[in-house]
């Protein structure tokens, strides 16, 4: 498929739920190599559901989900974390009783055998986030909401996945947590990760993206370059959000 070859991410007819009941419906969009597209839209609009979808923890998924031209729907979480995607989930799920640093290797278990490149990645990641780094020897859990993003970032960088996926990174930040956040994520963009980052924020996604999405009851309703949208453009997507 020649679409798909500056692609990290290509979506085509997307549907897929719990049980009986499809959530996410024929859904389409794309994630380029080295871009960072935002998902956005009002709680139970199906965003993690799409994220779970892509990463193979949704079970009923139909239609083509390609990262770095490879179709991954039938394929299993465990093969998909191997390289293709890797997510900072919905409230983080830092492991509990770890240190920070034992997070960070947990993210990398893949990797495992490759001494070297484990070291290399745990560097970017001290060498991206200080502060990760001086707390490495602490139970993760323990830190604030903003280091504990920060690790979870970091987490997700070990496994040195094509795809990166963020899942509502701002939820429960204060303002200061956010601030840093926002600086991660661009710092992350300026690597030339390709992202895929779920938020309700719409500030937070114009700042740090280059398209987005607005996903509504399960559909792709509207998408645009950040550039591109102004001050009505933003009424829009927020009168989508409610
Ligand atoms: N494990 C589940 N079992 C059954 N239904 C679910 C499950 N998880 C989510 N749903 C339903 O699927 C729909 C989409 O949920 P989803 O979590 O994907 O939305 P979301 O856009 O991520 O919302 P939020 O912004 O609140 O996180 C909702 O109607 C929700 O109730
Ligand atoms: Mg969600």
């Amino acid at each position: 498929m020649s679409n798909t070859i500056d692609n990290t991410l290509v979506v085509e007819g997307l549907s897929g739920g719990y049980d009986r009941f499809d959530v996410i419906h024929d859904i389409a969009f794309r994630v380029g190599r080295g871009e960072a597209v935002a998902l956005l839209g009002p709680n139970g609009a199906g965003k993690s559901t799409v994220l779970r979808a892509i990463t193979g923890l949704l079970k009923h998924r139909r239609g083509t989900v390609t990262i770095d031209g490879t179709n991954v729907v039938g394929m299993g979480p465990h093969q998909i974390s191997r390289g293709l995607a890797a997510m900072v989930p919905e409230g983080r799920r830092l492991f509990v009783g770890q240190s920070v640093e034992d997070n960070l290797r947990l993210g990398g278990m893949r990797l495992r055998k490759d001494r070297a490149r484990t070291d290399q990645l745990l560097q970017s990641v001290y060498d991206l986030f200080p502060v990760v780094e001086r707390y490495k020897a602490r139970e993760a859990t323990a830190l604030s909401g903003g280091e504990q993003q920060m690790v979870a970032i970091g987490r997700m960088m070990m496994s040195d996945p094509s795809l990166m996926l963020l899942d509502e990174p701002s939820l429960g930040l204060a303002p200061l947590a956010i601030a840093d956040l926002i600086t991660a994520l661009q710092q992350l963009r300026e690597r030339k990760s390709s992202i895929l980052l779920v938020e309700q924020r719409v500030d937070i996604a114009l700042e740090v993206c280059d398209r987005i999405y607005v996903l509504s009851e399960g559909r792709i309703v509207d998408e645009g370059r950040a550039s591109d949208i102004g001050t009505e453009g933003r009424a829009l997507i927020d009168a989508y959000l409610g």
